[in-house]
């Protein structure tokens, strides 16, 4: 492929696990904003604009897109599933799908959930105040979203061991480059997933309840009602999708701000700043580096480059958020930025879905931590990165505090 840079395999900015992408992604910004990446197999955007435009042009498929991974790798269950998940579909069942969940009450709004979350986070600091010290990531951002999720859709919460062990393979099975072991893995794991949430689902039909699943069965728009098959998707979907995602967002969110140790120190004086110090760690350090890939449907020219009919793009939103054209000084980490038009939760029709309870759960998090965690520093700068898919998160992050005893809680 002629528009290939020679890049080293190791520093593909589009492999996961890398420890610092976002030198690599400006340099590759100045080079090639339009960019072949072999181990993406496809070509990625790292232009803010190009960005914006490729998410709102229809000549790009994410069905298509899947029509490509059956030719590379063949038929599974896993890719059968990735059908009729909301995120690949194309319009019109798209749109239909997002107005039918937009009728659903439960999964709408989400604030009246906020006293769940703060129990939550407080049991789980709770554990740790005496002992000075925690990895913020296993004793707190790991276990917190699954069981708001489960409590928020209706899954039983002694349900979630189980539940991310196959979601966690589902991820692993789904990536760009896919092995025959992965792929089984994952097959297997969405079976699961499936036999569990139609019985769930049949439990709700019979005994409706205040949860989000019973707020997907009872959604109707002008006589038209999500299928069986669409209500399974929803159910482990929004499971599956607000999972890591939400985990990575607070390990990424504290962690710069740990870094940063003056502004967090301007938010403890300032708790009006933690929406803006959010938004700022989501643009900042995006735990979704790259959106699903699209294919085009006929050539479309992107900047300087022509994309044939059938080749997938993709955009890295670590390098549009950090795109000097678009964000003025752009590695400055700054919660007092008021341009919150990042990418980190996509844009257009498929704009995230679970963005409000993420940034709710993240907010609520990070409130609680500087709350209760007095003098908080980083006990390590040796920190290791996830190398799953498309994110970026933190595997451990280890910190040292002031220990509090009980009573002062
Ligand atoms: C910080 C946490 C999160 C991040 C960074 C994130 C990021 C994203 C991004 C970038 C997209 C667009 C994907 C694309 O266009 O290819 C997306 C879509 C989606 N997200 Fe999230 N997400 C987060 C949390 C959640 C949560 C908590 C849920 C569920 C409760 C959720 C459910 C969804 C769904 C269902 C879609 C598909 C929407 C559609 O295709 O119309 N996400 N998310």
């Amino acid at each position: 492929m002629a528009n290939t840079l020679p890049i080293d395999p190791q520093t593909d900015p589009a492999l996961p696990g890398h420890p610092n992408p976002y030198p690599v992604y400006h340099q590759l910004r100045a080079l090639k904003p339009v960019y072949w990446s072999p181990a993406m197999n496809g070509w990625v955007l790292l232009r803010y604009s190009d960005a914006v435009s490729y998410l709102n042009d229809c000549r790009f498929s994410r069905q298509a897109y899947l029509r490509t991974l059956r030719q590379r790798y063949g038929d599974s269950p896993i890719l059968e599933s990735q059908r009729r998940e909301v995120v690949f579909t194309d319009p019109p069942q798209h749109k239909r799908l997002r107005r039918l969940a937009d009728r659903a009450s439960q999964l709408q709004n989400s604030t009246p959930f906020r006293p769940v979350i703060e129990r939550l986070v407080t049991e789980k600091l709770k554990r740790v105040l005496a002992k000075g010290q925690m990895d913020l990531i296993a004793d707190l951002a790991e276990p917190l979203p699954p069981e708001v999720l489960a409590l928020w859709l209706g899954v039983p919460i002694e349900k979630v061991p189980v539940l991310k062990d196959w979601v966690l393979a589902i991820q692993r099975g789904r990536g760009i480059v896919r092995s025959p072991e992965t792929t089984a893995e994952a097959s297997r794991a969405v079976q699961d997933l499936e036999a569990y949430f139609s019985e769930l689902i049949a439990e709700r039909r019979k005994s409706p309840r205040n949860d989000v699943i019973t707020s997907l069965i009872q959604a109707e728009d002008r006589g038209d009602r999500l299928t069986e098959q669409e209500l399974l998707m929803f159910s482990w979907g929004l499971f599956s999708a607000g999972h890591t995602s939400v985990q990575y967002l607070i390990g990424n969110a504290l962690l710069a701000l740990l870094r940063h140790p003056e502004q967090m120190e301007q938010l403890r004086g300032d708790r009006s700043l933690i929406p803006y110090a959010i938004e700022e760690a989501l643009r900042y350090d995006p735990p979704t580096q790259a959106l699903n890939p699209q294919v085009a449907l006929e050539d479309v020219i992107i900047g300087n480059d022509t994309i044939k009919r059938g080749e997938a793009v993709s955009v890295l939103i670590g390098a549009v958020n950090r795109d000097p054209e678009r964000f003025p000084d752009p590695d400055r980490f700054d919660i007092t930025r008021t341009d919150h038009h990042h990418l980190s939760f996509g844009t257009g029709e498929h704009y995230c879905m679970g963005a409000p309870l993420a940034r709710l759960q993240a907010q609520i998090t990070l409130a609680m931590v500087l709350q209760r965690l007095p003098n908080l520093r980083l006990a390590t700068d040796r920190l290791e990165w996830q190398k799953l898919g498309r994110f970026r998160g933190l595997v451990a992050l280890p910190v040292t505090f002031d220990s509090v005893t009980s009573t002062q809680n």
